[in-house]
C-alpha cells in the first residue's frame, strides 16, 4: 500500500531507546517511501486533543542517543476509559475511543505506529479492532512483554542496576554492611535477576519466587560466619514474602491519575533484617534512573531494527501486529495474541537454575 502520511505515538512509562525508534520510523518512512511523518504527542492524549508535530529528518537528527521521548508520554490517558473529573469533583471514566478514530482520519493518516508496553498495546489492539491500521512496537524496561525475546529499554536498565551493584559491592565490603538495592519490576524480576547476576549479588529476590525472610537472614549469617561480613541483595519492587503477604506499595492513589506506585520493599526488608542481625543495613532505591538517560548500544540497535521493520510491515499492509525480536530476526506477532499476558521468569528458567547453581540465594 502507499504510505503517504503516517503517525507515531509513545505511550506508558518511558524508557531508553524510544527516540531511537522514533528516528528509525521517521527516517525509513521518509527515505524509503517519501512519506510524511506526524508525531502524536503525550501518548493517546495527543490523538484526543490534537497535539502533534511533523517529524522530519532534521527534527530527528540528533536524537538517537537521547533518553526519554521527544513526543512525550503518559501512563494515564486510556481512550477507552478516560479518567476525568465530573461536575461534582468526583472521578468518572469515559470512552473516547471514537474520538481517537475520528481524529486519526482527520489527520489523514495511512497508519499509526504505537510504541508501548502491555497496557498501551492492548489499547492499540482495541483501536485496530475498530478499524484503525495499527502496528505495535514493544517497549518496557521490565522486559515482561509476551511475544518478543527482549523489549528495548531493558538492557539499559540492567546496565544502570549492575553499575549500581558494582558500587554497592565496594562500599558494602569496606563497611561490612548489608547493602540492599531495590530495582523496578512489578510482576517480573528480569531486571533484578539479570543485574544481580551481572553485579555478583549474593541474594536476589524476584516477584516470581516469594522469599522467606529467614532464608535471607540465614544466608547473610552464613556468609558472615565464613568470613564475609557483608552481603549485597537485589530486590525487585514487586517481590513479596512467603505466606501470602501483600506487595509493599509506596502509594495507591485514588486521584485522577489512578496509578498505583510500587516501591518500599527495599526499606521494608532493611528494617526487618537490621532487627535480627548485628550488621548495619543500608537500602538504595534506584527508581527512575533505570528509565531515563542514554540507551546502550543494544537498545539503540534494537530500536532501530524494530522501527525500520515496522515501516516495512506497514508498507505491506500487515496491520494488527507487533514487531518483535525473535532472535536473530525481527518478525511480526498478532497484537491479539498478547492480550494482558505478563511474561514472567519461568520457574524452570535456566537463568534461575544457573544463578542458584553458583550459590546465589533467591530467598528460598
Ligand atoms: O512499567 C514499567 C515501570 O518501570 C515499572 O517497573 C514501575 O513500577 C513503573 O514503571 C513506574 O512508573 P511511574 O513512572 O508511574 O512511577
Amino acid at each position: 500500500m502507499t504510505l503517504k502520511r503516517i503517525g507515531i505515538l509513545t505511550g506508558g512509562g518511558d524508557c531508553s531507546g524510544l527516540n531511537a525508534v522514533i528516528r528509525s520510523v521517521t527516517r525509513s518512512a521518509i527515505l524509503q517511501h517519501e512519506a510524511r511523518v506526524i508525531g502524536i504527542e503525550q501518548g493517546f492524549d495527543g490523538l484526543l486533543f490534537g497535539w502533534n508535530q511533523e517529524l522530519t529528518l532534521d527534527a530527528t537528527r540528533d536524537i538517537l542517543t537521547l533518553g526519554g521521548t521527544i513526543l512525550g508520554t503518559t501512563n494515564k490517558g486510556n481512550p477507552f476509559s478516560y479518567r476525568e473529573y465530573d461536575e461534582k469533583g468526583g472521578i468518572r471514566e469515559r470512552d473516547y475511543s471514537q474520538t481517537a478514530v475520528d481524529n486519526f482520519k482527520r489527520l489523514g493518516l495511512d497508519c499509526l505506529f504505537v510504541v508501548g508496553g502491555d497496557g498501551t498495546l492492548q489499547m492499540a489492539y482495541k483501536l485496530f479492532a475498530m478499524g484503525l491500521p495499527v502496528i505495535g512496537i514493544p517497549k518496557t524496561i521490565d522486559n515482561d512483554l509476551e511475544g518478543t525475546d527482549y523489549t528495548f529499554g531493558f538492557q539499559t536498565a540492567v546496565q544502570v542496576a549492575s553499575d549500581a551493584l558494582d558500587r554497592l559491592q565496594t562500599t558494602g565490603k569496606s563497611h561490612q554492611r548489608v547493602m540492599i538495592l531495590e530495582v523496578m519490576g512489578r510482576s517480573a524480576g528480569w531486571i533484578a535477576l539479570e543485574s544481580g547476576i551481572a553485579g555478583g549479588a549474593h541474594i536476589i529476590l524476584i516477584p516470581e519466587i516469594p522469599y522467606d525472610p529467614d532464608k535471607v537472614l540465614e544466608n547473610i549469617r552464613r556468609r558472615e560466619s565464613e568470613g564475609n561480613p557483608y552481603s549485597v541483595v537485589v530486590v525487585a519492587e514487586g517481590a513479596k514474602e512467603t505466606g501470602g503477604r501483600e506487595i509493599v506499595l509506596e502509594s495507591a492513589t485514588e486521584n485522577l491519575q489512578g496509578v498505583v506506585h510500587y516501591g518500599g520493599v527495599g526499606n521494608y526488608l532493611a528494617g526487618k533484617i537490621s532487627r535480627e542481625i548485628d550488621l548495619e543495613v543500608r537500602c538504595t532505591v534506584l527508581g527512575h534512573t533505570q528509565r531515563g538517560g542514554t540507551p546502550n548500544c543494544f537498545d539503540r540497535v534494537l530500536g532501530t531494527r524494530l522501527g525500520a521493520y515496522a515501516v516495512q510491515a506497514a508498507k505491506e499492509g500487515r496491520f494488527g501486529n507487533m514487531v518483535a525480536l525473535k532472535t536473530p530476526e525481527i518478525s511480526l506477532v498478532p497484537l491479539q495474541s498478547l492480550a494482558g499476558i505478563v511474561r514472567k521468569i519461568p520457574p524452570t528458567s535456566q537463568l534461575i537454575k544457573y544463578a542458584e547453581s553458583i550459590g546465589v540465594n533467591l530467598g528460598r
